[in-house]
């Protein structure tokens, strides 16, 4: 394979560098999940460099919380992978019991995390996937009194437990969850919220329009994960049972998905059958 075959395949391996820390075996200051500068992982009080907040700031729900319907919130926080602005979509839902589960969460600043309390007791932390483990640590400490469920790769974070395919009284009836299987080293699982009819979702789509400039546009482009929703071509090298992820797929209800709130990159609110038809056709 020569230099400009090899180059895609090893960019790809480096996009996810922020997120899949332990698999790459990066520092521990990193695996540990803490905040990191060189990522500006997490809301901080630091002033984000121009050029990331700039960018970021197309994110609707950048560094402010956003209802995106009945008990359902969000809120976008930096995540810098490799120069490139990510970004991480933390998701809030509220539970039949009125408390609240974060999705992927990370620490907060003082005046997110109000946000987030004002709306309710934040009861749960749920880790969807293995590649979000970065800023759990930090918002474990902030957020003392809920409980950890974790993806089935992180069970080796303190205080954690499995993400049962069945989620607690509270939240079964809020979120209908969908374990996507043939991917071993990602154990990703989505969600239907059944008030809105949103899918969210962590890696399995990334939706970067064309807006985005510059180094992060490149390294979105070489990650094919460039110019609307995408599966990135690392998500897709990780899939190691064809079958077992189509049959995750096609147990979406597709039928009742009004939009997708993915992680990374916009959320998408129309034209979800040609996100169907792109996962039903890999
Ligand atoms: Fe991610």
């Amino acid at each position: 394979m020569g230099l400009r075959q090899m180059l895609p395949v090893q960019m790809n391996r480096m996009v996810f560098i922020g997120e899949a820390r332990g698999k790459l075996r990066l520092p521990p200051g990193i695996v540990n999940g803490e905040f990191d500068r060189r990522l500006h992982l997490g809301a901080t009080d630091e002033k984000l460099p121009p050029n990331i907040a700039n960018r970021m700031q197309g994110l609707d729900d950048f560094q402010v919380v956003v209802e995106r319907g009945p008990g359902l919130h969000t809120l976008s926080v930096p995540l810098v992978t490799m120069g490139a602005n990510f970004g991480r979509r933390l998701v809030i839902v509220r539970g039949r019991d009125g408390c609240l589960a974060l999705l992927s969460p990370v620490g907060l600043t003082p005046d997110l995390h109000r946000q987030v309390s004002a709306l309710g007791e934040i009861r749960l932390l749920i880790v969807p996937t293995d590649f979000h483990d970065g800023g759990v640590a930090a918002a474990r400490r902030q957020m003392e009194g809920a409980a950890l469920l974790v993806s089935d790769g992180l069970m080796k974070l303190p205080g954690a437990m499995p993400l049962p395919t069945s989620l607690p009284g509270e939240l079964a009836a809020e979120l209908l969850s969908i374990p996507i299987g043939g991917q071993p080293s990602v154990n990703e699982t989505v969600f239907l919220h059944s008030a809105t009819g949103l899918l969210l979702v962590s890696d399995l789509i990334f939706n970067f329009d064309h807006r985005w400039r510059g180094w992060s546009r490149l390294l979105f482009r070489i990650a094919g994960a460039y110019g609307g929703p995408k599966v990135s071509r690392l998500f897709r090298s990780c899939i190691r049972d064809r079958a077992a992820f189509r049959e995750s797929i096609n147990a979406i209800p597709w039928s009742k998905v009004t939009g997708i709130v993915p992680s990374h990159g916009d959320c998408l609110f129309s034209a979800t059958e040609r996100v169907e038809r792109m996962l039903k056709a890999i």
